[in-house]
């Protein structure tokens, strides 16, 4: 799972391209421009009004894009952040060091270089953001009951992770999130849908970025 190659998207950002499951681990139209879009835009600025700290979970933290995106809105919107990441294959210190975020987003390198410093230990990347990435998969998670209020569910796809798309993940995810939490994810699969369903979710489709028609956005009633 781990042999990666650096990839430049059509945005400018680079992501990588695992040859272990053959697919990159973001979209080849913009790596920033989908994440800021499904994760942010659509995901956790559903928050910025009604609560002071927000606690995400995500599912595949990777190259920690989301995670420095959140930090970033964060800081903008002087909301608080309890991101909890799952990654059963952390990048190599090389792979990490090979990626462009911290430069594109204006970030200092040390804050990216931190969010993948440390593995199963809560750190602080300021005041308002507290962090912990576990090295797990998310099957194996022990997930505290009506807790978060939003899911990043960023796995690699369903044909190259079935055991991940499943309604026994999602059930157990959704167990996971306080009444009103949304999950937001990539994929439009009609298979996923099914399953989100079946685990409890109520299910909306939602314009994607560019190079993706739709996205699934789901939430616990
Ligand atoms: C699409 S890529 C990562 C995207 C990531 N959010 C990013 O911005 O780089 C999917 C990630 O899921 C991770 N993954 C694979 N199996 C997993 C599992 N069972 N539980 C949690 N994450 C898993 C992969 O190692 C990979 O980093």
């Amino acid at each position: 799972m781990t042999k990666s190659r650096l990839q430049i998207t059509l945005d400018g950002s680079h992501t990588l391209f695992n040859t272990f499951v053959d697919e990159t681990y973001h979209s080849s139209f913009g790596a920033i421009q989908e994440s800021k879009h499904i994760f942010i835009k659509h995901g956790l600025a559903h928050f910025k009004d009604n609560l002071k700290i927000v606690k995400i979970l995500e599912v595949g933290t990777g190259t920690g894009l989301n995670v420095l995106l959140s930090y970033l809105w964060a800081e903008e919107n002087n909301v608080g952040i309890e991101y909890e990441g799952f990654e059963p294959f952390p990048l190599q210190q090389y792979e990490v060091a090979s990626l462009n975020y911290s430069e594109l987003l204006s970030i200092k390198n040390e804050i990216f270089s931190l969010i993948h410093s440390n593995k199963n230990n809560e750190i602080e990347l300021s005041n308002r953001f507290a962090l912990k990435i576990c090295k797990s998969q998310i099957q194996k998670a022990q997930l505290r009951d009506n807790y978060y209020n939003i899911v990043f569910f960023d796995a690699f796809s369903p044909v190259a992770q079935p055991e991940l798309w499943t309604t026994k993940v999602f059930t157990k995810i959704f167990k996971s999130l306080a009444s009103g939490g949304i999950l937001t994810t990539y994929s439009c699969k009609g298979s996923v849908k099914r399953s989100m369903r079946e685990a409890g979710f109520d299910i909306e489709k939602v314009p994607g970025p560019p190079g993706k028609r739709e996205f699934l956005l789901a939430t616990k009633g």
